[in-house]
């Protein structure tokens, strides 16, 4: 199994940090964490933080499970076989994380938005990334940048964008003010 993290998937973790340095026991989600890359530089970044990763694939999560072995057995991580739309933690997470989960840009107005808003504490931050084949930000990424920040608008977060080595990203945000899920986000 290659341990070295894609780019898409560096780039995406790189961009969330800044969101956790001051908050070291930070709970983080990573929706479509396939094999793990993405969580196992999550877990790197907040030592006494907690870390879920979540993938309706149990074939990547197996991989998942193996890469993440010591932060799952300090119990520092854990893993979830679900839909996205289907989970329901006990708390909100700090920060959520998805990179190339084709859900948010695929169907705007469908429940993944929703639900992102809805697993976020007040306060807490979404980052969706989107790689390009080329490995550059493209008009693919941009299209998919372009959707999910509809998408996310429409939940109630406040928004923006931009582009990065390998991807373009969606950084949303639950403001403390936001209200939780609307009828209008529902739809
Ligand atoms: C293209 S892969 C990306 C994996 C990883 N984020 C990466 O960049 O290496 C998308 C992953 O998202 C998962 N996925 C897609 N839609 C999902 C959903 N609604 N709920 C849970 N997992 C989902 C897929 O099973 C797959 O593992």
């Amino acid at each position: 199994m290659p341990d070295r993290p894609p780019a898409r998937v560096r780039g995406a973790v790189d961009l969330l940090a800044p969101a956790l340095v001051e908050r070291p026991h930070a709970r983080v989600l990573e929706v479509g964490c396939g094999v793990g890359h993405g969580l196992a530089l999550l877990c790197a970044l907040l030592p006494d933080g907690h870390v879920t990763g979540l993938d309706r694939s149990s074939s990547a999560l197996a991989h998942a499970e193996r890469r993440l072995a010591r932060p799952l057995d300090e119990g520092r991580a854990d893993l979830q076989h679900r839909d996205l739309t289907a989970f329901r933690p006990d708390r909100p997470y700090d920060a959520v994380l998805a990179v190339d989960v084709n859900a948010f840009w695929t169907d705007q107005a469908g429940p993944a938005a929703p639900a992102v808003r809805d697993l976020l504490a007040p306060g807490g931050v979404v980052l969706l990334a989107f790689s390009s084949p080329a490995g550059a930000p493209d008009e693919r990424s941009a299209d998919a940048v372009a959707a999910a920040a509809e998408a996310l608008l429409r939940t109630g977060l406040d928004v923006t964008t931009g582009t990065g080595d390998a991807i373009g990203w969606v950084r949303g945000v639950r403001t403390r003010s936001a209200p939780g899920r609307t009828a209008a986000a529902r739809r």
